[in-house]
């Protein structure tokens, strides 16, 4: 199967009321760990380069692994760049061939947003790639239990982005946040719930590390297809380096150790999220 666009995964993720998830890969082991995952579990899954860390990722060469290793397996997986804020970096996802590209235009006025989203896609249409908006903020390290809900996602807005940009996903805000979390988040499903009821095309959450089961299920009944997770991939695999360094092997077991741990991440939320078997 190997890489696929990541619209024609999501509608059918859409479709059949699971999400997939989308995790970030920084380099070798983590982009193994991820897929192993993913073929062990049957799953779609989408394997996301962060642009926020590509002074210390060499994003073509990291690339051209990542399109290696979805060569070598049978299971559909997604090539996306994740939180695309730079024109440049945007095309030359497209160039290094990414199936997909978050454009991330949330920090901007509306208007603004939607003038570069909508170009955006019109480059991503003729390379036939798919692009991931966002609307409303979600925030990174800060306390989730005073989120200012004037930087959620509004439904009427949200009906408004799709329709003028003709983006293949939206990202949306309703209470998650980035990092680990600062106090209890609140997720307000029923905004969810009325943009799911807006706009037609899968919606994305991200923030996902730290989030309760609850959280994640209640979420993907209510429009969800796409759950993106980072942190938790970090914070376990450094734990588990440290863990690996104390016991005083070759390198390479270290290493592995940390393909083992992000493997073992992402397996327990492609079965949460309800990916398995769904390759
Ligand atoms: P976390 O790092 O909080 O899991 O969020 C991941 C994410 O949303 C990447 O875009």
């Amino acid at each position: 199967m190997a890489l696929v666009n990541m619209v024609d995964m999501l509608s059918r993720a859409k479709d059949k009321g699971y999400g997939v998830g989308a995790f970030d890969f920084i380099d070798i082991k983590t982009l193994e760990g991820i897929i192993e995952a993913a073929e062990e579990e049957n799953s779609p899954v989408i394997l996301a380069v962060p642009e926020r860390l590509l002074g210390i990722i060499d994003m073509k060469s990291l690339t051209r692994a990542a399109l290696a290793y979805i060569e070598c397996t049978d299971i559909p997986v997604a090539l996306h760049l994740d939180h695309g804020k730079s024109f440049d970096n945007i095309i030359l996802a497209v160039k290094y061939g990414f199936s997909s590209v978050m454009y991330d235009g949330s920090s901007l006025p509306m208007e603004e947003n939607i003038k570069n989203t909508r170009e955006i896609v019109r480059i991503a249409r003729a390379a036939g790639i798919s692009v991931e908006g966002e609307l409303g903020y979600v925030g990174r390290n800060i306390n989730a239990e005073t989120l200012d809900s004037d930087f959620f996602t509004k439904p009427e807005e949200a009906k408004r982005y799709v329709e003028e940009t003709g983006v293949d996903a939206l990202a949306v805000s309703y209470g998650s946040v980035h990092g680990m979390y600062i106090g209890k988040p609140h997720l307000d499903f029923e905004r969810l719930r009325a943009i799911k009821n807006t706009v037609d095309v899968p919606l994305v959450l991200h923030g996902g590390s730290g989030l309760s089961d609850d959280d994640f299920i209640t979420s993907i009944k209510n429009g969800i297809c796409k759950v993106n997770i980072f942190t938790e991939i970090s914070v376990r695999g450094m734990d588990r380096l440290r863990n690996e360094l104390k016991k005083d092997q070759e390198l390479a077991l270290v290493l592995d150790g940390l393909k083992k741990e992000t493997r073992d991440v992402v397996k327990r939320y492609i079965e949460l999220f309800g990916s398995r078997d769904m390759a």
